[in-house]
């Protein structure tokens, strides 16, 4: 029998009121196959959740076709616990993964995942881009073979992501936290969430004929830092339309425990060139105000390329018999001192 479609974006059939749910998800005869899109660093700013200042078009269309989630948690605000612990469906404290260091199967239990548990009743399932973190929280091989029918895809140019491929105002090449770029002009020509669509829908095209259901992840990696994006996305927020953090002050009496440094953007050339003292220093303004330009700019990228897979879906006919799921890891944090 179908797996049930309750509690799934994008339900087939599903127009925004839970009693319309149970009917129009099983007129589909057999099983529904699952497109699970997991985005990294992706907080609410999106026009689905009222931020009318982000073009995210082809996820609010799908948002608007679906069940949206208005009080959701990340368990964890860091890549690999929040997947590990939404991918088998428990919380850190049961995977006993808080950080980037374990491999749940080892350290806490050998427990199932999701796309494990539809291999395991004859689901086709495959990975494409981020959806385990890599490295040793996912056993460096993003839980294979126990989740996945094939070995996961790894987009190539994900290697350039923090090599000097940024063009800066002296005209040389850094590896910048703010990255636009002319595609055409980069590494291989391509970046790797293109290259993730293009594998899903090479995906959906040999699907479209298999006798088995299937479930498909595919993991973009934008809008995580570097913001290293088509620079055409870039003019879509003019830096005088950007507005900066509420409160960006950090709070008298803060316990230093409780504050993010952000050595992460700290690395970065072009951070390195502000030469901000550590780890109170305020960013400038215009520097925030162009963080945070870079950051919507990836979004609108990212949104191009879930249109672009959820039109191959349309085109290859699968929506109808497809369950499309779409998630963020965990927000990003804008308050101090972005
Ligand atoms: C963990 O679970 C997998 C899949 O169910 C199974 O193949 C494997 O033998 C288990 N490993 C241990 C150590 O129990
Ligand atoms: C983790 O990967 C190593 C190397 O491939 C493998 O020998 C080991 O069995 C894996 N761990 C589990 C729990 O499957
Ligand atoms: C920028 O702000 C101006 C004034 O509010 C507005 O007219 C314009 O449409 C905005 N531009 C964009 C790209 O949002
Ligand atoms: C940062 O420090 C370097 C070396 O002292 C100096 O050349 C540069 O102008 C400084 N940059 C800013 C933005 O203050
Ligand atoms: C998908 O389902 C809708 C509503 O049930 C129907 O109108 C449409 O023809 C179906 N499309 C395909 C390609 O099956």
């Amino acid at each position: 029998s179908p797996p049930p479609c309750l509690g799934w974006l994008g339900c087939p059939g599903f127009s925004g009121h839970a009693g319309d749910l149970t009917e129009a998800s099983l007129s589909h005869a057999g099983p529904l196959n699952v497109l699970l899109i997991i985005v990294d660093d992706l907080r609410p700013s999106l026009g689905c959740y009222g931020d009318k200042a982000i073009r995210s078009p082809n996820i609010d269309q799908l948002a608007s076709r679906s069940l949206l989630f208005q009080n959701a948690f990340a368990q964890q605000a860091v890549c690999a616990p929040s997947r590990v612990s939404f991918l088998t469906g428990r919380r850190p404290d049961t995977t006993r993964l808080y950080d980037f260091n374990s491999y749940w199967r080892v350290h806490a239990g050998n427990f199932s995942t999701i796309p494990q548990y539809f291999k395991e009743n004859g689901y086709v399932t495959m990975s494409v881009g981020k959806v385990f973190h890599p490295g040793i929280s996912s056993n460096y091989s993003d839980d294979s073979p126990y989740s996945w029918s094939f070995p996961p895809y790894h987009p190539s140019s994900e290697k350039y992501e923090n090599t000097k491929t940024c063009r800066g105002p002296d005209g040389q090449l850094h590896a910048n936290l703010l990255c636009p770029v002319d595609v055409a002009d980069v590494p291989e020509g391509t970046l790797p969430d293109k290259q993730s669509t293009e594998q899903a829908i090479r995906l959906l095209e040999k699907m479209k004929t298999s006798a088995s259901p299937f479930f498909l992840a595919v993991g973009y990696h934008k809008p995580h830092i570097p913001f290293r994006y088509p620079k055409e996305f870039q003019k879509l927020y003019p830096l005088e339309n950007i507005t900066l953090a509420p409160d960006p002050q950090v709070p008298a009496g803060l316990p230093p425990v409780a504050y993010n440094p952000w050595m992460d953007i700290r690395q970065r050339e072009d951070v390195q060139a502000l030469n901000l003292s550590v780890p109170y220093g305020p960013i400038p303004v215009d520097f925030q105000r162009k963080i945070r330009q870079s950051y919507f700019a990836s979004i609108s990228y990212l949104d191009t390329q879930v249109g672009h897979l959820l039109s191959a879906l349309d085109d290859l006919q699968l929506t109808n018999s497809t369950i499309i799921a779409f998630a963020s890891d965990h927000g990003k944090h804008f308050q101090i001192p972005w």
